[in-house]
């Protein structure tokens, strides 16, 4: 495997950091993992390993420890740049705990930017989230949808730490800046040795599912069956986790193959295609064989209607484009779930 480089990954232990350090390993980076482990645990790293064959360097650090970051982004400063995963992000915690949202999510940022330019550490790519739209006027949404204001701290932190990244790279502090807006990340690596890890009751609907078909959750609730779409039930443009990794590599890419100039870019991150709650759950069946019984409830407050992606911008300008199937993702999904059942066992 030819040594491309050495890229920072903060967040790496994380559900979809975890995933991008397998992609960049197997294509040949070297990659250092910063992680505070707040929401993650070290045994993914043996995962990551077995998967690519490498285990990364690690630190553990709280990002927002600037002094402890400022030794280990000088023990680093020859990386080309850094992948910034590492943040808090559950809606409904953000409500209850706004300050804590804002000081790691914004003071992780501040401090990691602050020291990065320190140590001439000058690219970087961005988790940013398709939340920053609402719900659109017009769709499938494009990167010139007007951004509307955030329905929860979480959100407003993607929109706040986009502005920062946009004054910081007009102010010429940074080389490149690229923020990846997800839509809805979901699925786990087709080894099952990754995935995601949803502390207590999952709020999402993939590990939800997922976690009412091992027999962990006895009700799956569908949240709304009355919206304006065909089947009365919310759209959402679920893409594959692996596919969101490698979004990241071909960023990174387009970061160390451009010229000098300054600038900051933004990309929607998904399939293109939305697909109905009531999709997601008949995808599972088919894959799964297991029949789930749900209930459809009142609408969970904040959800929007329908968002799916117009991925032409990442198509054209980075190459990339999403591959895997709801099927796949559903699949993968649930073989990671089986996986930590036995492991529980
Ligand atoms: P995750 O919680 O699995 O991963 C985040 C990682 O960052 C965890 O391992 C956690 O321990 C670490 N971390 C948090 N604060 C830290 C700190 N101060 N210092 C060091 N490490 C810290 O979350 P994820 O789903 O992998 O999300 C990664 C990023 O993508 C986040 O910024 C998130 O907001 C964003 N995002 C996620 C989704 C999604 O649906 N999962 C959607 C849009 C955007
Ligand atoms: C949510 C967040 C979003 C965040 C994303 C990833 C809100 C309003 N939005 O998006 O900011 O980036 O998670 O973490 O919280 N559903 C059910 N039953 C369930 C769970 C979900 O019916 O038990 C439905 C929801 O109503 C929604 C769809 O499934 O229509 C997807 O929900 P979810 O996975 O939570 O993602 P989002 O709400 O799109």
């Amino acid at each position: 495997m030819s040594d491309k480089g050495k890229i920072i990954v903060t967040g790496g232990a994380g559900y979809i950091g975890s995933h991008c350090v397998v992609d960049l390993q197997l294509a040949g980076y070297t990659v250092i993992v910063l992680d505070d482990l707040s929401n993650s645990e070290i045994g993914v790293l043996d995962g990551i390993a077995a998967i690519s064959g490498v285990r990364p360097v690690f630190h553990q650090v709280d990002i927002c420890e600037r002094s402890a970051l400022r030794a280990i982004l000088k023990e680093h400063r020859d990386a080309f740049g850094v992948i910034h995963f590492a943040a808090f992000k559950a809606v409904g915690e953000s409500v209850e705990k706004p300050l804590a949202y804002y000081a790691n999510n914004l003071g992780g940022l501040l401090s990691l930017l602050d020291t990065m330019s320190e140590f001439g550490l000058d690219n970087l790519i961005f988790s940013s989230s398709c939340t920053v739209y609402g719900q659109p006027a017009e769709l499938p949404v494009t990167e010139n949808a007007p951004v509307q204001p955030a329905q929860s701290p979480y959100g407003n932190t993607k929109q706040i730490c986009e502005e920062i990244l946009q004054d910081a790279v007009a102010a010429n502090l940074f080389r490149g800046v690229i923020s990846l807006r997800y839509f809805n990340p979901v699925g786990a690596d087709p080894s099952a040795l990754i995935g995601e890890l949803p502390l207590g009751i999952p709020n999402n609907l993939m590990p939800f599912i997922t976690q009412a078909a091992a027999g962990l959750r006895t009700e799956l609730k569908v949240f709304g069956g009355d919206y304006n779409t065909p089947d009365g039930t919310p759209i959402r443009d679920y893409i594959h986790v692996s596919d969101l990794a490698e979004a990241h590599r071909l960023a990174l890419e387009r970061l160390i193959n451009k010229e000098q100039s300054s600038a900051y870019e933004y990309y929607n991150i998904g399939t293109g295609r939305g697909s109905s709650v009531l999709e997601v759950i008949q995808a599972f069946e088919r894959v799964s064989g297991i029949r789930l019984k749900y209930k459809i409830v009142d609408r969970r407050p904040g959800d929007v209607e329908q968002v799916w992606a117009d991925t032409t911008k990442a198509n054209e300008i980075l190459g990339w484009k999403a591959r895997r199937t709801l099927d796949e993702m559903a699949a993968s999904a649930w073989a990671w779930e089986k996986k930590r059942v036995e492991s529980r066992e």
